[in-house]
């Protein structure tokens, strides 16, 4: 059980949650939701341990998994596998046995290779013992679900990308909460911040399975609904312009119905309420203008201000960025070509050979299977880094926009003010100001540095600073993870009139339909065709 008492939860001056108790428990499986920004990774953490409230305290009676919404630093030279396998205690066991293992073929010396045999013997006693080998295979099972290939677990840390180092984390609480092999604690509360994030539509469909599975307890945040509907039994509804969380006891369907009830409910009354105040506004009116009837006037007006004050607040409407893509800078007929790009990393080849040229004002989207090499062509086409063989060449009045799945193109420690500053040198201070608000920043948000952002609000920024550059070629990696459902859609309504070029890779069947594309590439071929609707099972897939 994780117990937070008499909660106070800020960030800078603002109350993200005000005097709030929570409880989890074994069988809780509750899905955490809010607008971007509401304060739902700001909550977890703290459930987490893992940061401090403002006041009240957190209990924890059991163990706990946490999957934090960005990937963790930590010790980036051990081996995804050994990371994984860490969560049982086991990495140093398996890895000291592959010494063993190679020592034996490799001494030649008889009285040294007994010595490593005899060492193997017992250390794979003791793995044995330990109910070593179902735990590893279990722990292959979760990777492989989670498409986590056998060359990506030999790799350390540190050369994965952002994407692949969620997965193994995920993967390693995944494996501690897991009753399969020894040692795994099937009684583990689950602290999950938006796990479908870097996850293919294979994955997602067994994760749910996996969660929906899990007994001992689970917080979810996630703007995926799907996984919402399947596997929640709790609700807990965030808002944050009233620092309030509301509880539902029930599945995500009979949340969705009640909320809609009670939203009626709350505009009925607050019409019913401004009716009778303004109908006694107008009577105090009529009294007032008797000298005599003053005192009882002013009665009147304020017992029909009381009347609206004490109804529940109505939730204020949604507030949704405005977001338009600017027109592009004019350019050439074919503004961006690529001419046999290969890349590799050490001895793994990525793709070889892709060519493509990107016309003005087309839309292209990019497909392949995980590991593929989308994000690195994008990368390659923006610059970001170099391709081993072949290039970029740029056509007349080139102006890129990179849009980057990891948000690498902000600077952390700037302020949002310096960042988009820095990316649009050119813009005048008004109209950033202008943009910054349409993109729903507030004005204390503007000295906030970029670092202690929310998802969804990095998302935003990022997404801001590609509008004020007018860039005719848009190279878009996943530009809607993060977004809650309502700024999803403002961007795919500006991805929609856009009048530049786009390259896009993503996983959401929305945006692909949204751009209209008229061709696809496919690697690592790096092989054209034409758009057709086929393709679009392959979005999820890919
Ligand atoms: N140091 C800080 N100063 C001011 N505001 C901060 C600071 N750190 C975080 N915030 C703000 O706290 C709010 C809550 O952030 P949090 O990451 O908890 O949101 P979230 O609900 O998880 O959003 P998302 O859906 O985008 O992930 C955000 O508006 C964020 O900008
Ligand atoms: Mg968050």
């Amino acid at each position: 059980m994780i117990t937070g008492s008499n909660l106070e939860l800020r960030a800078g001056s603002r109350i993200l949650l005000a005097d709030t108790t929570l409880r989890i428990q074994q069988g809780d499986r509750i899905g955490l939701v809010g607008r971007n920004g509401a304060g739902k990774t700001t909550t977890l953490k703290v459930l987490a341990g893992e940061g401090e409230p403002y006041t009240g305290e957190v209990r924890h009676g059991s163990d706990l998994g946490y999957l934090p919404q960005d990937p963790r630093e930590g010790d980036l030279s051990v081996s995804a596998k050994d990371r994984v396998l860490s969560a049982r205690g086991l990495d140093v066991l398996v890895r000291d046995m592959e010494k063993a293992q190679t020592a034996m073929s490799e001494l030649v010396d008889d009285a040294a290779r007994d010595k490593a045999i005899n060492r193997y013997g017992r250390l794979e006693e003791r793995f044995s013992s330990l109910g070593g080998y179902a735990a590893e295979s279990e722990a292959a099972r979760i990777c492989a679900n989670l498409g986590l290939a056998d060359r990506v677990l030999a790799q350390p840390m540190g050369t994965l990308s952002g994407g692949q180092r969620r997965r193994v984390e995920l993967a390693r609480i995944l494996f501690a909460a897991s009753e399969a092999g020894a040692g795994g604690k099937s009684d583990t509360i689950l602290l999950l911040d938006e796990p479908t994030n870097h996850l293919d539509a294979d994955s997602i469909t067994w994760l749910r399975g996996f969660l929906k599975a899990h007994e001992g307890g689970l917080v979810v945040i996630s703007h995926d609904v799907e996984l919402l509907g399947e596997v929640v039994n709790k609700v807990w509804f965030l808002d944050a312009t009233r620092g309030e969380l509301d509880h539902y006891n029930m599945s995500w369907q009979r949340y969705l119905d009640a909320r809609a009830t009670d939203e009626k409910r709350r505009r009925r009354e607050r019409a019913n309420a401004e009716k009778k105040a303004s109908a006694l506004h107008q009577q105090a009116a009529k009294l007032g203008a008797k000298a005599t009837k003053a005192v009882a006037a002013k009665n009147m007006a304020r017992r029909a201000d009381q009347m609206l004050a004490d109804l529940d607040d109505t939730r204020q409407a949604d507030r949704v960025a405005k977001i338009k893509f600017p027109a592009p800078a004019p350019c050439g007929k074919t503004p961006l070509t690529a001419e046999g790009l290969s890349k590799s990393y050490g001895s793994l080849e990525i793709f070889t050979g892709v060519d493509l040229a990107i016309d003005r004002g087309s839309k292209v989207v990019v497909l392949g299977l995980n590991g593929a090499g989308k994000t690195t062509l994008l990368r390659l086409l923006g610059g970001m880094e170099p391709a081993d063989t072949g290039g970029i060449v740029p056509g007349h009045g080139l102006r890129l926009g990179y849009y980057a799945q990891e948000h690498e193109t902000l600077d952390h420690d700037a302020t949002v003010w310096d960042n988009i500053r820095h990316l649009s040198p050119d813009t005048g201070a008004q109209e950033l100001r202008n943009l910054l608000g349409s993109f729903l920043f507030t004005g204390e948000q503007l000295s906030q540095p970029a670092g202690t952002l929310s998802g969804g609000e990095k998302t935003r920024l990022a997404l801001a600073s590609l509008v004020s550059s007018a860039a005719n070629v848009l190279l878009l990696d996943e530009p809607t993870n993060n977004l809650d459902p309502a700024s999803r859609e403002q961007v795919l309504d500006a991805l929609h009139s856009f009048d530049g070029a786009v390259v896009l890779v993503t996983h959401d069947p929305g945006a692909v339909e949204a751009l209209e594309p008229e061709r696809v590439i496919l690697l690592p071929d790096g092989t054209e065709d034409h758009w057709s609707a086929e393709y679009l099972d392959l979005v999820q897939l890919a």
